[in-house]
């Protein structure tokens, strides 16, 4: 027996790992020791699917990716042997079916995130966030696959006691208001889970995401604050910060969101559990322009716009979004690490050379 071999049984760890060790190559990514997975990421050529799609095949496991999107933010990983992209809807429950037919692990991440659909378009975000969601806990239950299920701090509402722990109170407004509709949808499927792992058994994990931001979030202009800042920002444009400003929302950078997926997933401590994956760090929305407008060196003014002429007079804005980490940071040793200003550049370096490609083909 190899001295390698040894210590990989001594250890638990993989070869390659212990290999990597030995020579000083070494990058911390998520202990394993089983067989390559095979893994369904719903939502995979979203903002997150797509870097986690990335970071699966980096651990070494076969990925389909699932998705309504045209898959320009997964095109860098088509031609991977393991990786697949089946264009198609999570509402096609035989699609759904055969896609998870032998799958050890679905990410489910396919859902509207976009808080102006909540308002506009309540029924699909109810039909794609909850009733797809409900199809797929059944079909994971039925094939004993895990899942790993995307909610949101949304969940919590506007309970006004932040920072919010796992476990703390929903506050939330009338169902009469379809704001709620997202975080009603989201907090019906958490139900959903716990319910099936009760009665059958099922294996899962939750996150909750606090506005996880970095390059390819959103089209620029379109979605969460950043891109619908920085469209404003590269444009020279006014950039218009809703109601007063002051509201709070805590940012995690990609890399470190995708880092916390992959440490919970591949956990067994973590099943069964809810974690709220964010930082501590609470910025107001007027202290986010000023920030990209300083590292972006960008010299627009800001201005204020009322929620109602956005949103509509049903929105409700929640004032202050703050996660309590220590759940994560006690199961996992996780903590978000990337400085603000470095993801924000990263962010802000991103939108601006895709802006730049885009003027130059067109002048070509
Ligand atoms: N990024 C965040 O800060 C954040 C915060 C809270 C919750 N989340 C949750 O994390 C998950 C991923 O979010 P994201 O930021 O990557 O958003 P995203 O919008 O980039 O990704 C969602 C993906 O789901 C896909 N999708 C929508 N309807 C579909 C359907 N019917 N069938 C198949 N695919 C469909 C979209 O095309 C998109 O690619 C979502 O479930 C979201 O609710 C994200």
């Amino acid at each position: 027996m190899s001295i390698i071999a040894k210590l990989e049984d001594y250890l638990n760890l993989s070869q390659e790992l212990i290999s990597a060790m030995v020579s000083g190559n070494f990058t911390y990514r998520t202990p394993r020791k089983e067989l390559m997975q095979k893994i369904l990421v719903t939502g995979g050529a979203g903002f997150l699917g797509s870097y986690l799609c990335e970071a699966l095949l980096e651990r070494g496991e076969t990925v389909t990716a699932l998705d309504t999107a045209d898959g320009e933010k997964i095109d860098h990983l088509l031609s991977n042997p393991c990786f697949r992209f089946v264009r198609g809807s999570v509402l096609d429950f035989d699609l759904i079916a055969r896609e998870m037919k032998g799958a050890d692990m679905v990410f489910h991440l396919a859902a509207i995130a976009d808080p102006k659909k909540y308002v506009t378009h309540p029924l699909k975000v109810l039909e794609i966030d909850l009733v797809a969601s409900i199809e797929i806990f059944r079909l994971a239950a039925e094939q004993k696959c895990k899942v790993i299920f995307s909610s949101t701090s949304e969940i919590y509402g506007r309970n006004p006691n932040v920072p919010w722990k796992e476990d703390d109170a929903r506050v939330l407004g009338s169902t009469a208001v379809n704001r709620w509709c997202y975080s009603t949808g989201k907090a019906a499927c958490e139900h959903f889970l716990y319910a099936w792992a009760r009665e059958a058994g099922l294996r899962f994990v939750t996150y909750r995401f606090f506005n996880v931001y970095g390059p390819k979030l959103d089209d620029l202009g379109h979605g969460r604050v950043m891109p619908v800042f920085l469209k404003q920002f590269l444009n020279d444009e006014p950039v218009t910060v809703h109601g007063d400003g002051k509201q709070t929302r805590a940012f995690v950078y990609v890399d470190d969101a995708i880092q916390a997926m992959l440490l919970l997933a591949f956990d067994p401590k973590c099943e069964g559990q809810t974690f709220n994956i964010g930082t501590s760090r609470e910025t107001t929305m007027l202290e986010l322009a000023k920030i990209m407008k300083k590292v972006g060196n960008f010299s627009s003014e800001i201005i204020f716009q009322p929620h109602k002429e956005v949103y509509g007079e049903s929105f409700e804005d929640i004032p202050r979004r703050v996660p309590d980490v220590s759940k994560i940071k006690k199961f996992v040793c996780w903590e978000g690490t990337t400085p603000f200003e470095e993801g924000i550049r990263k962010t802000i370096d991103f939108y601006r050379a895709r802006k730049h490609a885009a003027v130059t083909e067109v002048a070509g």
